[in-house]
């Protein structure tokens, strides 16, 4: 029986990846080195200063611990002044009817996102409200596949673990559903995603009926 929802953010009601791309590239390339797409993918459901050390990685760079947090600052403002421009319209589609659907059949809701920045993000594109539960980078200390994120959302919602549905477009995500002994659909392509319960490619095409039958 299914009790509540889990939502990531990034990736999953909003595309903010492009934004997360084009801020660590710039940072690359002040550093010196090329930052890729492909390279951006690793990112995905990865805490920020994580983010920086694969970046740094890729560009084999070494810097203090003070540095790298000067670093992941700058990323971070670069970031900001984009999704502050963010608006309703940039909600991924069929994100919103299906926490309108979710609601009507009384089934909860929480945010369940690494972000820092979900708080903003969300005010944004204006879906706070349809949240029971915001559950983000500010409040947890664990990043995924860790499944603290999760098990919070769960346990605010009040909620058992195995009565939610968590939507995860990040592997690292789906790992952390799956750690926390919940239900995941993955938001993306099967073959990135093969260990969510069901993958499909968005809200468009799902429904909360079809969801009520899992
Ligand atoms: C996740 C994104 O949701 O949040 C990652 O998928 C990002 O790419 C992480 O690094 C942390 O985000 P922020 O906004 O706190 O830097
Ligand atoms: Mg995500």
């Amino acid at each position: 029986m299914i009790e509540a929802c889990i939502f990531d953010l990034d990736g999953v009601v909003v595309d903010t990846a492009k934004y997360h791309y084009i801020a660590w590239k710039a940072l690359a390339q002040e550093l010196g080195f090329d930052f890729t797409k492909e390279d951006n993918e690793r990112l995905k459901g990865v805490s920020r200063m994580q983010s920086l050390d694969i970046l740094l990685e890729i560009g084999g760079k070494q810097f203090s611990d003070q540095e790298k947090l000067a670093m992941a600052e700058k990323k971070n403002t670069l970031y900001v002044s984009y999704i502050e421009k963010m608006s309703p319209e940039e909600t991924l589609p069929g994100v919103e009817q299906f926490l309108r659907e979710l609601r009507k059949k009384g089934i909860k809701t929480a945010l369940g996102s690494a972000s820092k920045n979900a708080p903003l993000i969300l005010e944004r594109i204006g879906l706070a409200g349809w949240f029971d539960v915001i559950v983000d980078g500010n409040s947890i200390s664990e990043a995924k596949p860790n499944p603290e994120v999760f098990m919070k959302g769960a346990e605010k919602l009040g909620v058992l673990p195995e009565r939610c549905v968590v939507f995860e477009d990040a592997i690292a995500g789906v790992e952390a559903a799956r750690n926390a002994n919940m239900y995941c659909v993955g938001i993306g392509e099967p073959e990135t995603l093969g260990l969510a319960d069901l993958v499909i490619p968005g809200f468009n095409e799902f429904t909360v009926e079809m969801l009520l039958k899992l």
